[in-house]
């Protein structure tokens, strides 16, 4: 009986968490396009893996993009690294549709989705010290200040980033919002498992293509911030 009350008792916990858990994104609204919905259903079951907290990911080397948009820059870094296998992690269905449509079109066989909340994949799917990489790429900057708490790049989910790097592992962020970039600054800085590259922002890395999100920015002359972060386990 008391055993049974126990578990009644972590199921609540489990839920009112479940609940709880901030969200880094909003729904994006827009219909999928006719290409994207084929894409979507003919190549999701072969490129897809599902969420499901009981299956670890097992791919090595790995690299995972978190919030990939339409997935442009994912697939020609795919493209440039056929050894490497790419996961990225999205919800915005509509995106997932376009990333499938360029796989076929490029033939690649090195990237892996994964539809869901990228925060819930890493806490129940990647191992820690498995990932070679992480590529945050324009993440949602949540400008207000009552937002900023769900900025992707703050604590405690910095921790968690740190702790899926393998040894030699990097997390490299690029975003087009100052003050975003600044308190990322701050909050990587502060993750006890991690160590910028740079002595601050970093140069942009010349195998990085550019991104949906970036081509507004330069088109507005918004400047763009690059962060460059190692694991500080260090390669043996
Ligand atoms: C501002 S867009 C940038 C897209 C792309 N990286 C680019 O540069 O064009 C941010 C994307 O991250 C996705 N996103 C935000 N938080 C996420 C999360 N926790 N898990 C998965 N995707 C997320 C959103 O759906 C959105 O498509």
């Amino acid at each position: 009986m008391e055993k049974m009350e126990k578990m009644e008792k972590m199921e609540k916990i489990e839920k009112t968490e479940k609940i709880k858990r901030i969200k880094s994104y909003a729904p994006r609204g827009g219909r999928m396009s006719p290409a994207q919905r084929r894409s979507y259903d003919a190549l999701f079951p072969r490129y897809g893996i599902a969420f499901d907290p009981q299956q670890p990911v097992s791919l090595d080397p790995l690299v995972i993009e978190i919030g990939f948009g339409m997935g442009a820059a994912t697939a020609e870094i795919a493209l440039s690294n056929p050894a490497v296998n790419y996961l990225g992690i999205e919800v915005y269905r509509c995106g997932i549709g376009r990333l499938l449509w360029e796989i076929e079109r490029m033939g690649l066989e090195n990237i892996r989705i994964i539809e869901h909340d990228g925060v819930e994949v890493l806490e129940t799917m990647i191992a820690d010290r498995s990932v070679e990489g992480f590529h945050l790429f324009f993440p949602d900057p949540w400008p207000k200040k009552r937002h900023r708490k769900r900025r992707l790049v703050s604590r405690p989910f910095t921790d968690t980033l740190a702790a899926k790097l393998k040894a030699g592992g990097y997390l490299y962020m690029v975003t087009d919002w100052e003050d975003y970039a600044q308190s990322a600054l701050r909050e990587l800085s502060a993750a006890p498992g991690l160590a910028n590259a740079y002595d601050d922002f970093a140069p942009p890395q010349a195998w990085r293509p550019c991104t949906a999100f970036e081509q507004k920015a330069r088109a507005q002359n918004r400047p763009v911030w690059e962060l460059f972060f190692q694991s500080k386990i260090l390669l043996s």
